[in-house]
């Protein structure tokens, strides 16, 4: 099935181009990296990308309380996977990985990624064609993780997946995933965004505008999305949650949601947030 092509997925498709394009994973990482860890210079190789991801997968895991030996039983979904820049971290602690993504080409190079930095035996990929429903059965994993991800689709698409993370983990597993909320600078960035993206779909001039860093970084956060609307969500198609936690980078006094904790770590980035959570038996 083509990819539904939404205004918001124009510089991963110009990204996912490029990386169809070049040969050598070091170029794609020198050409494309930037898109997934904001780095750039032509010093830049696909180990030092990897080694990033491989101190955010240790920080996050540790923080999230993840259990090492139960995660060498266990299956993994990751949604968002890009290049594999975090997979081929996962495939080294998770018995089976799934890499999910927009991009088949992105696909593609993940398992490049694995095969020279992890456990290729052990991942799979996934085509996420139509940007909001995952091609993987029911209640077949133990662990659904996204990071960085859910902020660059549509708030409809972002709050599917959310969906689709709780319908394709087992009942008893764990959803860890990452989310974009409002900050007051918001209030200029988010407008602007909306006009970038829009310039995007101009034929010639949008591909081009998609590869400058200035207007992917106004136009490619499509959503900004507060805990209580995904619990909101949540609630009304009737999931539920338990052990259910909501992380941010600094501590908040108050709970804003009941039976849900409110916890801290210095890690994460000050506009993002993660719902940490069980699906109940
Ligand atoms: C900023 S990158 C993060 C990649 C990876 N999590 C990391 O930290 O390196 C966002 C990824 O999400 C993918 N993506 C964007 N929208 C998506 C959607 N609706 N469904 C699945 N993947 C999506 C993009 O293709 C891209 O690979």
């Amino acid at each position: 099935m083509a990819a539904l092509r939404r205004r918001q997925h124009v510089p991963w498709n110009v990204a996912g181009d490029a990386s169809r394009r070049l040969d050598d994973s070091d170029d794609v990482v020198r050409d494309t990296g930037w898109v997934f860890n904001n780095e750039v210079g032509g010093h830049l190789t696909l180990a030092d990308f990897v080694r990033s991801g491989e101190q955010e997968v240790g920080a996050y895991l540790h923080y999230f309380g993840v259990d090492t030996d139960a995660a060498r039983r266990s299956s993994f979904v990751e949604i968002g996977s890009g290049i594999g820049r975090m997979t081929a971290e996962f495939t080294k602690r998770f018995d089976h990985v799934t890499a999910c993504d927009l991009d088949a080409s992105f696909l593609r190079q993940c398992q490049r990624t694995v095969a020279e930095f992890g456990e290729p035996e052990r991942l799979s990929t996934s085509h996420v064609s139509d940007g909001r429903s995952l091609n993987l059965p029911d209640a077949s994993a133990d662990v659904v993780f996204s990071y960085i991800t859910l902020q660059h689709c549509n708030r409809e698409d972002a709050l599917a997946l959310t969906r689709e993370a709780l319908r394709v983990v087992r009942p008893g597993g764990l959803i860890m995933l990452n989310y974009r909320t409002w900050i007051p600078l918001d209030s200029v960035l988010f407008p602007a965004g909306v006009v970038v993206r829009a310039l995007w779909r101009v034929p010639i001039l949008g591909p081009t505008l998609a590869r400058r860093r200035w207007s992917t970084r106004l136009g490619w956060q499509a959503n900004r999305l507060a805990p209580s609307v995904v619990l909101q969500d949540l609630r009304t198609h009737h999931e539920r949650l338990v052990d259910a936690s909501l992380w941010f980078r600094t501590p908040r006094s108050r709970a804003t949601e009941p039976d849900v904790a409110v916890r801290s770590f210095h890690g994460i980035d000050r506009s993002h947030w993660w719902l940490i959570a069980r699906r109940a038996d």
